[in-house]
C-alpha cells in the first residue's frame, strides 16, 4: 500500500470509531510501533534515494494529518459522550415538586372542634371525660337504676368485670358534678359505645355534652344557648323544634330538630319528608341528680344537652350516609381538607 492507500484506510477508520477506545485502537494500529504508517517511514531507505525526500515528506503529511484528525475525533466523541451523559440525567426543573401528602382533621373531628371553639368562646370549659365507665356514672348517678327501662335503650357493651364503654357523654356531666360546686359550665365531647349497627347507626359514635349549673338556671336559658349554638355551628338562620321528650336525668326534657339543612324544611330523602333533623336531647338537670352528685337542688339549677357529634359533622357537609365517615376512603375524606 502507497502512502495515500493507508491514509485512505486510516481516515475511514478514524471516522467510523464510535469511542475513545476505539479510536485509540486506530491510533496504535497506524501510527503505533508496528503501525502502518511507521512501517512506511521504516521502509524509506529500501527506496532509491532520489526519491527518499519527497516519500519522506508525503509520510510526514500523512502522519501530521492523521493526528489531527485522530485529536478532532476524539474531542467530537468526548463532546457526544458529555451531552448523552447530561441528556441521560436531565432533570426537568419546570416540573412541580412532589409534595409529600399531609394529613388533616377527620371531618367529625373538625366539627367537635368546631363546637368546642364556640362554647369554649362563651366562656365554657372542657373536660373530655372518661370512655371506660362504671354502672353507676353510666347510669345509676343519671337516676337511671338497675332495671330501668331507659337502660334498654343504651345496648351496653360491657366487660367482664361489670365496667362498660359508656353509652353517652352524659357521665362526664356526674364527674364535674362531683369534683366541683357552681358556677359550672362546661362541654365534654367525646366517643360513646352502643351495641348498634345499621344504616344510620355505628357501634361508635360522638357526642358533646354540655353542662351548666348556676342560680336561677331555667328553660330560656337552654333554649337561648341551644339556638345561638345552631346560628353560630351552621352559620346560617335555620329554625328549630323544642320536642317535649323524657330523660331519667333532666325534667323537664326536650329533643331539638333542625330545619333540615338539604331541603330547608321542604321535605326531603335526608330528613324523611319531615323537613326536620333531631341533633341533640336536653332538659333542666333533674333536681335527683344534682344531689346525688352532691350540688343542692335547692341553692342551685342547671341545664343539659347531649348532641351527636357525627349528625352534626353530617349537617354541617351535607353528607349523606354517616358510614361513609368511618370507611377511611382517602377520596372522601380528602374532601375535607
Ligand atoms: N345522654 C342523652 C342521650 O345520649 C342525651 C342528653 C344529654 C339528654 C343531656 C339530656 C341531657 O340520649
Amino acid at each position: 500500500m502507497n502512502v495515500d492507500e493507508v491514509l485512505q484506510a486510516a481516515e475511514a477508520e478514524v471516522a467510523a470509531a464510535v469511542n475513545e477506545a476505539g479510536l485509540e485502537s486506530v491510533r496504535i494500529r497506524q501510527l503505533g510501533r508496528q503501525g502502518a504508517l511507521t512501517k512506511l517511514l521504516k521502509g524509506l531507505g529500501k527506496l532509491p534515494k532520489a526519491q527518499r525526500p519527497a516519500a519522506g515528506t508525503a509520510i510526514n503529511a500523512a502522519k501530521t494529518r492523521l493526528q489531527r484528525l485522530i485529536a478532532k475525533r476524539q474531542a467530537a466523541l468526548a463532546t457526544e459522550q458529555l451531552a448523552a451523559k447530561m441528556a441521560a440525567e436531565a432533570v426537568d426543573v419546570t416540573l412541580p415538586g412532589r409534595r409529600p401528602g399531609a394529613g388533616g382533621l377527620h371531618p367529625v373531628s373538625q366539627a367537635l372542634a368546631r363546637v368546642e371553639d364556640i362554647f369554649v368562646g362563651a366562656g365554657y370549659d372542657v373536660f373530655s371525660g372518661l370512655e371506660v365507665e362504671d354502672d353507676y356514672h353510666n347510669f345509676e348517678a343519671l337516676n337511671i337504676p338497675p332495671a330501668h327501662p331507659a337502660r334498654a335503650m343504651h345496648d351496653t357493651f360491657y366487660f367482664a368485670d361489670g365496667s362498660l364503654l359508656r353509652t353517652h357523654t352524659s357521665p362526664a356531666q356526674v364527674h364535674v358534678m362531683e369534683s366541683q360546686q357552681p358556677p359550672i359550665r362546661v362541654i365534654c365531647p367525646g366517643r360513646v359505645y352502643r351495641r348498634d349497627s345499621d344504616l344510620t347507626h355505628t357501634p361508635m359514635f360522638h357526642q358533646i355534652e354540655g353542662l351548666v349549673i348556676d342560680r336561677g338556671i331555667s328553660f330560656a336559658h337552654l333554649k337561648g344557648t341551644i339556638t345561638d349554638f345552631v346560628r353560630r355551628f351552621f352559620e346560617r338562620e335555620l329554625r328549630l323544634r323544642f320536642r317535649p321528650s323524657y330523660f331519667p336525668f333532666t325534667e323537664p326534657s326536650a329533643e331539638v330538630d333542625v330545619q333540615c339543612v338539604h331541603c330547608l324544611g321542604h321535605g326531603c330523602r335526608v330528613c324523611g319528608r319531615t323537613g326536620w333533623l333531631e341533633i341533640l336531647g336536653c332538659g333542666l338537670v333533674h333536681p335527683r341528680a344534682l344531689a346525688m352528685s352532691g350540688i343542692d337542688p335547692e341553692t342551685w339549677s342547671g341545664f343539659a344537652f347531649g348532641m351527636g357529634g357525627d349528625r352534626l359533622a353530617m349537617l354541617l357537609h351535607e353528607v349523606n350516609d354517616i358510614r361513609l365517615f368511618f370507611e377511611n376512603d382517602l377520596r372522601f375524606l380528602e374532601q375535607f381538607n
